[in-house]
């Protein structure tokens, strides 16, 4: 017997990444799963390596797309949102436009649209997931809107577990992951993870599975609301 026998999972953000690994943890524990995200090349090949999980493609800003998921999926027991949502500007607070600060926030935004959509289909012994991350709580200079926007998950979260109890709602927040999130740095990905390692207490980066890991333990128990879990190799520590 697996720990999601018989339930049902929706993973937004879920074709990468930290989305995709719970996502395939959630299958192998036995919940049907639907998986989201805005890329049709990522549905495709996610869909193709995982013929058991159920990806489709939608934007978690869109309203209609997610209403049609859930009609779609009917009740279910967790709902995870993970989506990035949003660009995320890296520049002092002073350098930033206003634009490009708000725009952070987007994050932020499709969390909220995901929960006024997906909390009417959610079981009473179910669970609301958000991911923030460790510059919610501890920053470098450069992170004001990271930074601000993950304090915003938390509190939303926090608001969430006391209006929608007994629905469970958690968020987590992973440090420095080794995900999609770096593609960007090309060729110099090994060297750019490798000089941020040397600031992290267990001196790496994480995987995906390990942040997923930590999602499980809070869909699965119940008796976990309100709670945010670190998952940073002790980032939070000097
Ligand atoms: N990796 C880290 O070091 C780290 C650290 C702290 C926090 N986080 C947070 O962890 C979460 C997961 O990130 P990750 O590291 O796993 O990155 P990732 O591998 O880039 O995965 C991000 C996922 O979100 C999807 N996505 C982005 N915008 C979306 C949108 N508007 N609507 C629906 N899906 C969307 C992406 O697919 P599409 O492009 O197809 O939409 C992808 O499936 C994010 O919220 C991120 O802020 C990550």
């Amino acid at each position: 017997m697996g720990k999601l026998d018989k339930q049902k999972v929706v993973v937004i953000g879920g074709t990468s990444g930290i989305g995709l690994a719970t996502a395939i943890l959630a299958r192998e524990a036995g919940a049907t799963v639907w998986a989201a995200s805005r890329s049709e090349d990522k549905v495709a090949a996610c869909s193709t390596a995982n013929p058991e999980i159920d990806f489709m493609q939608v934007d978690i800003h869109d309203t209609d797309a997610l209403k049609s998921l859930f009609e779609k999926t009917g009740p279910i027991d967790h709902i995870l949102g993970v989506a990035t949502g949003a660009e995320r500007v890296m520049a002092p607070f002073m350098t930033q436009t206003d634009e490009e600060f708000r725009g952070a926030f987007n994050k932020f935004w499709g969390y909220t649209n995901l929960a006024r959509q997906g909390i009417p289909f959610l079981a009473d012994s179910g669970s609301l997931t958000f991911v923030s991350g460790t510059p919610a709580r501890k920053c470098n200079p450069g992170m004001s809107s990271v930074s601000c926007t993950g304090s915003a998950v938390e509190g939303l979260t926090r608001a969430l577990a006391l209006e929608l109890t007994p629905i469970r709602v958690n968020v987590i927040a992973p440090g420095l992951i080794d995900t999609g999130m770096f593609d960007s740095f090309g060729d110099s990905r090994p060297e750019v993870l490798e000089n941020i390692s040397k600031n992290i207490l267990l001196g790496r980066v994480g995987q995906a599975a390990e942040v997923a890991e930590a999602i499980m333990l809070v869909m699965t128990n119940p008796y976990m609301t309100g709670t945010t879990i670190d998952v940073d190799g002790g980032a939070m520590l000097p």
